[in-house]
C-alpha cells in the first residue's frame, strides 16, 4: 500500500517536469556558430540554472516549445520575476546570458 503511494507520487512528480534532453558536444558545436566559444560545460551550466530556478512558479517548459525570439524576450522578464520573488539577484546578467544560450541552443536542436 505504502509502496504504491510512493510510486504514484513519483509518477505525478515526473509528469509535471518534462524530461529535458541531454546536452551533447554536437549541441555545443551547433550553438557555437551563434555564440562564439560556447562550450558543453556552459550549456550544462545553463541547464542547471534552468532546472534549479525556473520551475519555482510553473512547470519547466521544454526549450523547443519556444522559438529563439520567444526566449530572447521571455528570459529577461522571468529572471526579473525570479529575483523579485527570491528577494535577491539569484541570476545576474552573466548567468542570464548562460541560461539564455542554453535555451536558444536547445530550442534549435534537431528533433530526435
Ligand atoms: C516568480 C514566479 C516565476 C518564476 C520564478 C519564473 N516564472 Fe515563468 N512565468 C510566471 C508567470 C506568472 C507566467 C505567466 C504569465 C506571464 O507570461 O507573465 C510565466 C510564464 C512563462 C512562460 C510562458 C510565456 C509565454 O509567453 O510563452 C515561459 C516560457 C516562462 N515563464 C519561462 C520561465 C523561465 C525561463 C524562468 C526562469 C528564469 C521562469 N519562467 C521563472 C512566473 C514565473
Amino acid at each position: 500500500m505504502r509502496k504504491s503511494i510512493i510510486v504514484i507520487g513519483v509518477l505525478l512528480i515526473s509528469a509535471c517536469s518534462p524530461k529535458l534532453i541531454e546536452v551533447t558536444q554536437a549541441d555545443a558545436d551547433r550553438g557555437a556558430s551563434k555564440y562564439s566559444g560556447l562550450t558543453l560545460t556552459a550549456l550544462n551550466e545553463g541547464k542547471s540554472l534552468y532546472t534549479q530556478n525556473c520551475g519555482e512558479c510553473h512547470g519547466l517548459k521544454k526549450p523547443n516549445s519556444r522559438t529563439e525570439a520567444n526566449w530572447n524576450s521571455i528570459v529577461p522578464i522571468m529572471v526579473k520575476k525570479l529575483n523579485q520573488k527570491m528577494g535577491k539577484e539569484v541570476i545576474d546578467s552573466k548567468k542570464q546570458e548562460v541560461l539564455l544560450q542554453y535555451l536558444v541552443t536547445m530550442a534549435n536542436a534537431p528533433k530526435k
